[in-house]
């Protein structure tokens, strides 16, 4: 049996608990990392207690200090949990109690573990979805500089994994960013659904010590407390939101990642990755590899986890708390951790990455992808789609038998295969004229590129400057 003295609830049992059920249950392990946002939950609560008649002037003074001694200790390493400490809560309480003696104990007054652990979870992934935010920002902005520096790259676009039709490199690099603009949004969105605080909820249901959920909310930096207690100590949306939005950024990454991992094959050769952020191989000296990519597509799989744990985790739970809860923490932590390893470094690989114009150049337009603009000339000159289409295709089947692209036919060719087809179908066969022509909202063209290049580099800025916003 274990000796635990420090426990929170040793009271009413006889003995301790056993080993097998101090190890299953212990979670210090992990949730030291909440001690920071468990210490600004305590001095909240001090001062309420104050104000309610429960710790008297010198009393909240001394609280107050301690709690600012412990907290520094805990930033410096020079205050640490111990194997026998259950949990982050107990940890501190332990630390204040060496601090201030019997005193200490006044703290715990109409407070639970279960109101203080979905405020301290509250607390943390709010100041790590600004963390989380602000490294967005920089992967936009690595992303539209990188489009603004290749401004008038074409690239091959592609449906299937196949030559499609000729867009602009940059508009490509954007498509990865309107993505993460709209993870931002989701994560903003969830920031103020979770703005509201649990303190003051107890176990389950309230205090009837005279507090004041309302005060402490605001000092933590709620918009209000939350107006159920059981609501208080059970919701854990905030926790599944996140992972959720943490999967959906996951998956972009991974896509962006899938993505650079073909661009730089020798195959497509379209970018090259620079020494920093690429590796190399123990055995084949030539070898130069994309792990951040790899690792950024292989991040999204335990993130896609997560949320489904959770789920699965929450979905039979009774109302209120239940132990189980302790489970959402790791994947939380988790989750944050990993996106704050992969996003700097894919920012790092992205800002680097050296573009090989010419053969982005040189391979736009191979693959017939200047067979739609054919159609589409047939079109503006009245032939019904169904057979501007056709047409198209036979020009291409042409092509094929003789191993040529669309702009090397003779002008026979054209007329051969339609008389519609006159040689003035050569000026559409350029890729420069493919992209200039998709110039309506969303398309290709240059100067839509321009429009979506200088909304995107302000919209990143202001993601930046809500990351450092209170
Ligand atoms: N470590 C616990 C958790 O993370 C804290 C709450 C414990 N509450 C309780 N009633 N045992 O959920």
């Amino acid at each position: 049996m274990t000796d635990a003295p420090r426990r929170l609830w040793g009271g009413r049992f006889a003995s301790g608990p056993a080993d097998a059920l101090a190890q299953l249950s212990v979670s210090v392990q992990f949730d030291w990392r909440l001690a920071p946002y468990d210490l600004l939950g305590s001095k909240a609560h001090a001062r309420v207690l104050h104000r309610a008649g429960l710790l008297d002037d010198d009393e909240l003074t001394r609280m107050l200090d301690a709690l600012d001694g412990l907290a520094a200790d805990v930033s410096s390493g020079a205050f640490r949990p111990t194997a026998d400490d259950e949990d982050v809560h107990t940890a501190l309480e332990r630390g204040l109690l060496e601090r201030l003696g019997a005193l200490g104990g006044k703290l715990r007054a109409g407070r639970s573990r279960n109101d203080q652990v979905a405020t301290d979870l509250r607390l943390y992934l709010r100041d790590a979805v600004r963390q989380l935010v602000a490294r967005i920002a920089e992967l936009e902005t690595a992303l539209v500089s990188l489009a603004e520096r290749n401004a008038d790259v074409p690239a091959p676009g592609m449906t299937h994994l196949q030559h499609a039709q000729p867009v602009l490199f940059a508009h490509q690099l954007l498509a990865h960013v309107h993505p993460l603009t709209r993870d931002v949004d989701r994560l903003r969105d969830w920031d103020a659904r979770t703005a509201w605080s649990p303190l003051g909820a107890g176990a389950l249901a309230g205090s009837s010590l005279p507090l004041d959920p309302e005060a402490t909310a605001r000092e933590l930096g709620f918009r209000g407390a939350i107006p159920n207690s059981i609501d208080a100590v059970s919701d854990r949306d905030f926790v599944a939101e996140f992972l959720f939005v943490a999967a959906l950024l996951g998956v972009h990454l991974s896509r962006l990642g899938e993505e650079v991992c073909l661009w730089a094959t020798s195959e497509f050769s379209w970018v090259r990755l620079d020494d920093a952020f690429s590796t190399g191989s123990s055995i084949m000296p030539q070898k130069k590899n994309p792990d951040i990519a790899e690792l950024a597509r292989g991040k999204a799989g335990r993130l896609i986890g997560h949320v489904t744990g959770v789920l699965a985790m929450l979905k039979g739970l009774p109302l209120a708390y239940d132990r189980d809860m302790q489970e959402d923490k790791e994947p939380v932590f988790d989750a944050v951790e990993q996106l704050l390893l992969v996003l700097p470094a894919l920012a790092g690989m992205v800002s680097t990455l050296q573009v090989n114009s010419e053969r982005l150049e040189a391979t736009t337009p191979t693959g017939h992808a200047l067979a739609t603009d054919v159609a589409e000339w047939l079109v503006r000159r009245g032939v019904p789609f169904r057979d501007a289409h056709e047409i198209s295709g036979s020009l291409v089947q042409l092509c094929d038998t003789r191993g040529i692209e669309l702009w090397q036919l003779e002008d026979a060719d054209f007329t051969a295969v339609d008389a519609r087809l006159d040689p003035s179908v050569r000026s559409v066969l350029s890729v420069r004229g493919a992209l200039e022509a998709r110039s309506a909202v969303g398309g290709t063209a240059p100067s839509r590129v321009a429009e979506q290049l200088a909304a995107l580099a302000e919209t990143a800025t202001e993601h930046a400057a809500w990351a450092t916003r209170d």
